[in-house]
């Protein structure tokens, strides 16, 4: 019988003995919610919890978003997701020429905190988490999440959700980037200081290998690439004075479900024991701060045009494969998806599937139900060895930062996705409907919506919030933040001024996202890649 290898190259035995397996019952298992946590960062897991049915969501404008928003927690989503759009993701606002054709449409337009009282209308900020999908401009995001909080009389202490902020993967794989790694990396570790401090229930940063998978990571690269982010923001925190242990519990994770699913179930078990010895290993981290607490999308990759409803299936094993796997939030995709926006119907069944799979399919009756299986514990061991070999390559270049530098990461990410889509042509990897089984279909066209009157009507409000507005006190917030952005450039010598409450200053008094990220460029320049 020919050698199989998984998805990501690991050698898969026709049958597993308990000889090929050597696991430490006791070491390298132990009890769900015990120290490495291969088994879950919970004692009980789903028993006490199902996980977050959280599902990404944002176009157009605030209010439509909104809508979308409440249609899906009337569904029973039990946390929101909000897209934003290209120009606030780059801090660009909606009146600039470079945002032309772009408002509203890969996600929601959030030009001030008026467009956030909107977008979060009725929701009830003090009990449901929000995540932002927001990087460059994570900062002004979570400042405007806040303002709106204040200003209904929400304490920061009751307000929970997450902020990407995951700058580097940026670089990497998505490339919302602005500023150079140095400043960023340094206006990350104040995220961290500031969301301990006034926002202990935040999560400061999703530290995310969803896109770099996407980009044709394997599911190893997509952990050690993740994981040596993870390390540089670790790194850079504990760097600026920060107790590893005071921030650390609010890191949290990002990953793509594909469908394979024992590598996937392998892969998720295996990070969260890596993620485990590695923060005690190299940081001396507490087992609270050792739990890799993570969110996971289905692959948008893997949907197809061809045969759309195909796309159904694949989610749903996707979603079998997360919640066997332990995560603590969950997006399914939309099976349209290949094809344009969700509709709400296609959205509704996304969400629809996740709570089958909660519900009827018995995966939330115990923790970790695959341990113990040869074959799941004997892949969990190989996609833990090779994440952590290829880590270590990643030392020796000199970590996260230097390896984007060099392009290394870029390179190996390039010849996986080359190396794939040569086994999909020479029908080696089976994708149906497209390589195999196909019925000559051609996938249907969907017009891309008109995006054009929402943009005008958003330049408009803008518009009005400047006219309106002291822009005496917004000149004089912005030059305040103007003032002590140099000292997050690397030539700056100990503390450093907090920034976030110059930003919060600056929301409150409605600057826009563009007003305060070209306020920070003027300083800080923009990243030019090398590659
Ligand atoms: N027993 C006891 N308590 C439990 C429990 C159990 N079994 N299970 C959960 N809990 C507790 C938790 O401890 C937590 O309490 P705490 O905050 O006091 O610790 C509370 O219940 C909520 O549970 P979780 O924290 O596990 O779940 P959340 O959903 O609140 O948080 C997360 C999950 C991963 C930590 C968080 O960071 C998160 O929600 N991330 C979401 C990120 C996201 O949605 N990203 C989307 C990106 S879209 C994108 O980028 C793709 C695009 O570019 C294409």
């Amino acid at each position: 019988m020919s050698e199989r290898l998984s998805p990501s190259g690991i050698p898969i035995p026709g049958v597993v003995r308990p000889d090929d397996v050597h696991v430490d019952y006791t070491r390298d298992l132990a009890d769900p919610g015990q120290f490495p946590f291969t088994r879950g960062v919970q004692p009980t897991m789903y028993r006490g919890r199902l996980w977050t049915m959280r599902q990404y969501a944002g176009f157009g404008t605030a209010r439509s978003t909104n809508e979308r928003f409440r249609l899906l927690l009337e569904a029973g989503q039990t946390g929101l997701s909000v897209a934003f759009d290209l120009p606030t993701q780059m801090g660009i606002d909606s009146d600039s020429p470079r945002a032309s054709g772009e408002v509203g449409r890969v996600g929601v337009a959030i030009d001030t905190v008026d467009d956030m009282h909107v977008l979060l209308d009725g929701i009830p900020l003090d009990k449901v988490s929000s995540s932002m999908t927001i990087n460059s401009t994570a900062s002004t995001l979570l400042a405007m999440y806040i303002v709106v909080a204040e200003e209904r009389g929400i304490a920061r202490s009751a307000l929970s959700g997450t902020v990407q902020n995951d700058i580097l993967k940026e670089y990497i794989a998505r490339g919302t980037y602005i500023y150079p790694p140095d400043p960023s990396l340094a206006l990350t570790a104040e995220m961290f200081r500031f969301c301990a401090a006034e926002v202990p229930q935040w999560n400061p940063i999703s530290i995310s290998g969803y896109h770099i998978r996407e980009a044709g990571a394997t599911a190893v690269q997509e952990v050690a690439f993740t994981f040596a982010d993870a390390i540089a923001y670790v790194q850079q925190a504990v760097d600026t004075g920060l107790a590893v242990d005071a921030f650390a519990p609010r890191l949290s994770f990002f990953f793509a479900a594909h469908s394979d699913l024992f590598e996937e179930v392998a892969k998720f078990r295996a990070a969260r024991r890596l993620w485990a010895r590695l923060m005690r290993e190299r940081f001396g981290a507490n087992d609270t701060s050792c739990k890799l607490r993570f969110h996971t999308q289905t692959g948008g990759v893997t949907l197809t045009a061809q045969q759309p409803l195909n796309n159904v299936v694949r989610v749903t094993v996707q979603a079998l494969a997360a919640t066997l796997g332990g995560t603590q939030s969950l997006h399914t995709n939309g099976y349209d998806e290949a094809l344009a926006l969700p509709t709400a119907e296609a959205a509704t069944l996304a969400l629809r599937t996740q709570q089958i799979v909660g519900y009827e399919s018995g995966v939330a009756q115990t923790a970790d139900p695959l341990a113990g299986s040869w074959y799941v514990e004997q892949l969990t061991d190989a996609v833990e060895a090779r994440a952590l070999e290829l880590l270590e390559r990643v030392d020796a270049l000199g970590g996260a930062a230097a390896a984007i530098r060099a392009g290394f990461f870029q390179e190996e990410i390039g010849r996986s996705a080359y190396e794939y889509q040569l086994r999909v042509e020479a029908g080696e990897t089976v994708v149906v409907g497209v390589n195999r089984f196909g019925d000559g279909q051609d996938p249907p066209i969907i017009p891309s919506p008109d995006f054009s009157a929402l943009e005008v009507g958003q330049v408009a409000g803008l518009k009005q919030v400047k006219a309106s507005r002291d822009n005496a006190a917004v000149q004089a917030a912005l030059q305040a933040i103007f003032e002590i952005a140099p000292e997050y450039l690397p030539a700056h010598v100990g503390a450093r001024a907090p920034l976030m409450p110059r930003i919060i200053d600056a929301v409150r008094l409605r600057a826009s996202v563009g007003e305060i990220a070209d306020t920070l460029e003027q300083v800080w320049g923009r990243y030019q890649p090398t590659m």
